[in-house]
């Protein structure tokens, strides 16, 4: 995926001017990434024209830090993806890690996007400069939304059906696997299931790897049956991703789909 800038289709690269003003007149290919800083990501968003404001730091992941920023007085979430955490720092150092930045939050701007379109329940995505993107804030207040994974839920088989739904329309209608999907990547808010943090997922089209679809179908959707044993409901993988696959399968990829039945068939 190309990283293209959106805020200025001009510029090559926000990112590649900051890491140009970095390096300082030093020769060499490399610039260090530094562990994003509030104060670094505060003045970053801010010439990025991202956000008008940074509250706090919501979370710090495996690859991105997370902050409550704002835009005019509305909340948002500004994402800054880096390429390490500082302590894998020095051997992931390297030329291409600034470009691994940008693409993955290009890609998760993307992403969010096709998601968005297709009518799903995700944060919308606002605007993605290098290696930030903002969205909306799910929460109410600066309170942030709870994730599945932390709730107590009323009527499990309503919500169980809800995200499944709305995973078949990301599968059927974007075309896309999520990836990562589990209880830990759903936020509950206003009554149900927000999906978020896809950067990892993949596209279901005439170049895919279709054995590759199907096994982040079945990852993804068995980690959601898993999740809903707890209350008592059981439901069985192999026929929600025959749902899925009986929806929408690229022409020239049934191929695949026939050897995946017949592997599974076989005792
Ligand atoms: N739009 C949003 N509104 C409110 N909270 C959010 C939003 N996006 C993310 N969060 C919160 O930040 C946490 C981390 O977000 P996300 O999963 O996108 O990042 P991550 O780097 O992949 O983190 P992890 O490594 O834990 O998966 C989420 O679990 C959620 O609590
Ligand atoms: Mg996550």
């Amino acid at each position: 995926m190309c990283p293209v800038e959106r805020f200025n289709p001009h510029k090559t690269s926000a990112l590649k001017f900051k890491r140009e003003r970095e390096r300082d007149g030093r020769s060499g290919r490399s610039v260090a990434i530094r562990e994003v800083t509030l104060s670094e990501a505060r003045s970053d968003a801010l010439e990025f024209g991202l956000a008008t404001d940074i509250f706090m730091q919501l979370k710090s992941g495996k690859e991105a830090s997370l902050y409550i920023a704002s835009w005019r007085g509305h909340p948002i979430v500004l994402k800054a993806y880096r390429f390490w955490h500082t302590s894998h720092a020095s051997k992931k150092r390297g030329w291409f890690a600034p470009a691994r930045m940008e693409a993955l939050a290009a890609k998760e701007y993307d992403m969010l996007m096709a998601a968005f379109r297709a009518g799903m329940p995700v944060p919308t995505p606002i605007g993605r400069v290098a290696n930030y993107l903002t969205m909306r804030f799910i929460g109410d207040g600066l309170v942030p939304a709870p994730r599945l994974k932390d709730m107590v839920i009323e009527k499990p088989e309503s919500v169980f059906e809800q995200i499944v739904d709305d995973y078949l329309t990301m599968y059927s209608v974007a075309h896309y696997v999520h990836g990562d999907l589990s209880p830990y990547n759903l936020l509950w808010w206003r009554g149900k299931a927000w999906f978020i943090d896809m950067p990892q997922a993949y596209a279901v089209d005439t170049w895919c790897n279709m054995k590759r679809v199907i096994f982040l179908l079945e990852r993804d959707i068995r980690n959601i049956v898993a999740y809903f044993e707890k209350y008592g409901l059981i439901a069985n993988v192999e026929e929600i991703v025959d749902r899925f696959l009986g929806c929408y399968v690229p022409e020239n990829q049934m191929r695949a789909v026939h050897l995946y039945w017949s592997k599974r068939s076989r005792p």
